[in-house]
């Protein structure tokens, strides 16, 4: 699939991260309905996307169906939300089984897909569990995929997750739009062996937490991601319990610095413009950044003893910079124009003060509150 199918990294809706695997399609067009209302359609998160267990497996001639939790079926789901001018995904694996057991694509990949084009589906997820996770073999998967998609006529997202050793795939940006870049994401700053929280859902999976993703390999992409070719740490955790709103922010701000998807793991339903999760997931600035038309990945300027410095260079020679804050109390940070390679800045905006600020000297200095996040838009030479 080519750079055209989404501008840049798709924003949107998945209902794995909040609902699991007891999503029903009257959650989902529930949900549809209330992404239009709170305002997230209009922030551009236009992709709704249904996980794992809507799969019933198939008839007589070998087509894939919806199980219980979907009776009226895929197609009448994507009416509805293209009515609603906005985008279905689905979820399948390239397995015999998805992941959570139900019928997988193998064997069937282009009668799948065909059904998929058929039904109007705009975006797929392709997971892993029980497929090949060699390098060679998850490409020639991922190929097949794709090759099946081009010919099914329908533009789609193609995205996959053949997590494993497979976290910086060098061939993945020439084949799909997405690649996971690491294990399932949980909602806590901490991953399940560190978490202090005994109520965590991150302590009884192979999960990561917010921290584990600004030490991990995912910049390693960095290299491979591009306008239409994008790494995806995994979904969103903004709005879920066991995030603080510091936490949120950062989150949301390490994404959108990465050229990540912005997908929604909450319950959109209790959004409504103003709560915790509006002020995060609505932030038109950070989102700008996310989606800015060059899709670099943030890179670490710096990284003293948890103190992290990110940049991001924006088209027309702006620079987004992000001052996380990693350790467990607030400090103050400074940001050096040479961390930025440049003599003199001349502008600068905090994206999540929404305020400009007036640039003096040779650098800025800002308190950061524990796990939190200053974000920047910078102007300089
Ligand atoms: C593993 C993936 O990483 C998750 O995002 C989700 O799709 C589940 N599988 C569904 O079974």
């Amino acid at each position: 699939p080519g750079a055209g199918v989404s501008a840049g990294p798709p924003m949107g809706f998945n209902h794995y991260n909040h609902f699991g695997n007891g999503v029903t399609e009257a959650t989902v067009r529930e949900i549809a309905d209330a992404m239009v209302r709170n305002g997230m359609r209009a922030a551009g998160y236009v992709y709704v996307n249904i996980d794992d267990s809507w799969q019933g497996g198939r008839d007589a001639n070998g087509n894939i169906r919806t199980n219980d939790q979907f009776p009226s079926g895929i197609a009448a789901l994507a009416d509805y939300v293209h009515d609603r001018g906005m985008k279905l995904g689905i979820y399948t694996t390239p397995a015999a089984r998805s992941c959570a057991g139900r019928v997988g694509s193998e064997g069937h990949e282009d009668q799948d897909v065909r059904s998929f084009a058929a039904w109007g589906v705009d975006y797929i997820k392709l997971d892993w569990c029980g497929a090949d996770y060699s390098p060679d073999g998850a490409a020639a998967i991922a190929r097949k995929w794709a090759d099946a998609i081009a010919r099914s006529g329908r533009p789609m997202v193609l995205s996959i997750n053949a997590g494993g050793t497979l976290y910086v795939p060098p061939w993945a940006s020439r084949i799909v739009n997405l690649w996971r870049t690491g294990d399932d994401i949980c909602a806590s700053w901490y991953n399940q062996t560190r978490s202090p929280d005994p109520a965590s859902d991150c302590r009884n999976r192979q999960s990561a937490g917010i921290r584990d993703y600004l030490s991990s390999n995912t910049p390693a992409n960095a290299s491979f991601v591009g306008p239409g070719h994008w790494a995806d740490p995994d979904m969103l955790e903004v709005g879920n319990a066991g995030l603080s709103f510091e936490e949120a922010k950062t989150h949301f701000s390490v994404w959108a610095m990465w050229s990540a998807p912005l997908l929604a793991g909450n319950d959109p339903r209790g959004m409504n413009g103003t709560d915790d999760a509006s002020r995060v997931l609505l932030n038109t600035e950070v989102i700008a950044v996310d989606q800015d038309s060059r899709s670099v990945m943030a890179t670490k300027a710096r990284d003293d003893d948890g103190l992290q410095i990110w940049r991001k260079p924006l088209a027309g020679g702006t620079q987004a910079v992000a001052l996380v804050n990693t350790r467990d109390a607030a400090t103050t940070m400074t940001l050096s124009w040479s961390d930025l390679a440049w003599a003199k800045v001349s502008a600068m905006r905090d994206l999540w003060r929404h305020a400009d600020l007036v640039p003096s000297g040779t650098g800025y200095t800002v308190n950061v509150p524990a796990h939190g996040t200053v974000m920047l838009r910078v102007a300089g030479s």
